[in-house]
Formats: structure tokens, sequence, C-alpha cells
């Protein structure tokens, strides 16, 4: 059943990783979940004064219900969430949305391509491909803005010795690799051994439209590309209309999209809005 009233959850465990962001890990209060959740689902946090945000869960609920999230302070929301520390309640709702196709992925040659904070709603499948014994096929090229800007220090540390993992840096290099993830795609299709079945990519939406066109120039298939798109949410469920893409909710039918469907949708708004156009010279 449709549950809008938030449960509890008390915060048990932070730290900061690079600027202005900090992991949280959070316990249910008093309640379990009633459903399974799936790899990049999200979740609604209310704080109490500040109003109700999405965030994705960056590991899915264990055994005991804990989950953790990795926040950036942008606004009014999340800096009233970095002024909480251990012990404090906040309230929940979730899960939310369509996960990654994790079907898809396993026993797969996956590429995984995270810009910036758009590491953290791909970690969870990092870590369910490393568990299913197949991390030989994961390669993560990881783009940030600079070293301050990187997240998930402690992740990629562990990744490092079963991933193939690729950073670079708009400023200031890592091992010599500096600029935009684009220009390390050809290499890393072209790899006789490593040419990826899909694609997976978050972060800015400039990014991943771009991550895709590069892929569909090397010769990857639309449908087989992934993308996370973030959108203004409200409700979570389909009710507010603030998240739409075309005639589609991204809190419902997203976050994550196929790069086909997306286009397919995002040239209904394009047609859309020309139509509207029209009735502006009735
Ligand atoms: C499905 C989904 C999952 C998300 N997961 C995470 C996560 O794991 N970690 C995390 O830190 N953030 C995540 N976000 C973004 C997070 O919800 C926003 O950063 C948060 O709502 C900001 O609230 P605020 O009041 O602090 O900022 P505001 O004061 O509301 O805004 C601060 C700035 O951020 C911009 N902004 C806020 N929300 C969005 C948005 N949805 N899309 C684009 N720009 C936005 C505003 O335009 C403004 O410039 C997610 C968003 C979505 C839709
Ligand atoms: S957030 Fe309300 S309809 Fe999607």
């Amino acid at each position: 059943m449709l549950q809008l009233t938030p449960q509890t959850i008390r915060i048990i465990d932070v730290y900061d990783d690079g600027t202005h962001a900090r992991h949280f890990t959070f316990e249910p209060k008093g309640f379990v979940h009633d459903e399974p959740i799936s790899i990049g689902q999200f979740f609604m946090l209310t704080v109490p004064g500040a109003g109700l945000a999405p965030f994705t869960y960056t590991s899915i609920p264990d055994k005991t219900g804990r989950f953790k999230a990795l926040i950036r302070n942008v606004g009014h929301l999340t800096k009233k969430v970095f002024s909480l520390g251990k012990g404090d309640v906040l309230g929940y709702n979730g899960p939310f949305g369509r996960g990654w196709p994790v079907g898809l992925v396993m026993h797969k040659e996956v590429l995984i391509v995270a810009g910036g904070c758009g590491l953290a709603p791909v970690a969870s499948t990092i870590d369910y491909l490393i568990k299913g014994g197949s991390s030989n096929s994961v390669t993560l090229l990881y783009a940030s803005f600079d070293i301050a800007s990187q997240v998930l220090k402690k992740e990629r540390a562990r990744w490092s010795s079963s991933i193939n993992l690729f950073e670079t840096l708009e400023v200031g290099g890592v091992s010599g690799r500096s600029g935009l993830p684009t220009q390390y795609l050809s290499h890393l299709l072209n790899k006789n051994d490593r040419h990826p079945d899909i694609v997976l990519t978050c972060g800015p939406e400039a990014m991943m439209m771009a991550v895709a066109k590069s892929c569909l120039d090397l010769g990857l298939k639309a449908s087989d590309i992934w993308m996370s798109i973030e959108r203004r949410m409200r409700c979570g469920v389909g009710l507010c209309g603030h998240c739409y893409v075309a005639n589609s909710y991204a809190c419902k039918q997203g976050p994550t999209y196929r790069y086909d469907e997306f286009v397919a949708l995002e040239n209904k708004t394009v047609a859309f809005e020309k139509h509207q156009g029209l009735f502006q010279y009735c």
C-alpha cells in the first residue's frame, strides 16, 4: 500500500568524503522494509522544518535494515542535514523508482562512466558485480573536476584491486590522466578484450549525453546504454508532476532510463513544446 507518512530513521554514523559531501549511515527505527530494494532506487528524506528530498542508497539495507547515503551540502535542506549527527532522527519513505538493470549486467563486460558525485548511485552496482564474481568484467571510468571533488575514496581504494579503474580530473591529472571522460572512451571501447556489452553512466546530464553520443559513435547500440536522470522531485510516487520527462515520471519510470527510451521521451517534449508554440499564434 502507498505509504506517504514518513517513517523514522536514526543517523548512526557520519564521515566526510570530498568537498561538501558526507556519508550517512541510517538505521530504521521501529519498522522493517516490507519490499525488496533494488540497486539504484532512491528514498525520500524528510527533514523537519526544511522539507523532503530524494537520495540514492549507496548501500542498500542490510539484514538489520541499515543503509548508507552520500549527501552533498548544496542548499537549504542538505545544510540542515549536515548540522545533524549521530543519534539524530529524520523522516524516511522508500524505496522509489526503477533501479539499474542488474539482471542484464552480471557476467557481461560492463563499462561504468561516473562523474563527480554520480559515483554514489553506481556504488552498489559495482559491489554487487564484485560479490557476484564478475569483477574482471567491470571497467569504471571516474571523472571529477579536481582531487577535492572526488568521492568514495575508501570504496575506490577497495575496488582498485579487483576492477579495471580509470580516473581522470579536469584540473590536475591522476597518473597523467586529465581532461573529460569522453577523451578516454575510444581507448577503453577499442581494447580488444574489453569491448563493453553494456554501459551505465551517472553524473551531470551533459556529461551522460556526451558519453552516450561517443559510445554510439564508437559502435555501441543505444539500447545498451543506461543513465540515471536527476529531476526535481517532491512526492516520489507519480502524484505531483515535478519530475516529468515528457509523459514519464522520473520518480517512477526512472531515475534510470535506457538511452534510446530517454531520447524518445525528450523528442516528445520538444514536439509538445512546438505544439504549444502553435497555440501562441492562435
Ligand atoms: C533520484 C535522485 C537521487 C538523488 N540522489 C542524491 C544522492 O545520493 N546524494 C545527493 O547529495 N543528492 C542526490 N540527489 C539530489 C538531491 O535530491 C538534491 O541535492 C537536494 O534535493 C537538494 O536540496 P537542498 O534543499 O539542499 O538544495 P536546494 O536549495 O533545493 O538547491 C540547491 C541547488 O541544487 C539544485 N538542485 C536541487 N535539486 C536538484 C535536482 N533534483 N536536480 C538538479 N538540480 C537540483 C538547485 O537548482 C540549486 O541550484 C538526488 C536527486 C534525485 C532526483
Ligand atoms: S516527484 Fe512527484 S510525480 Fe515524480
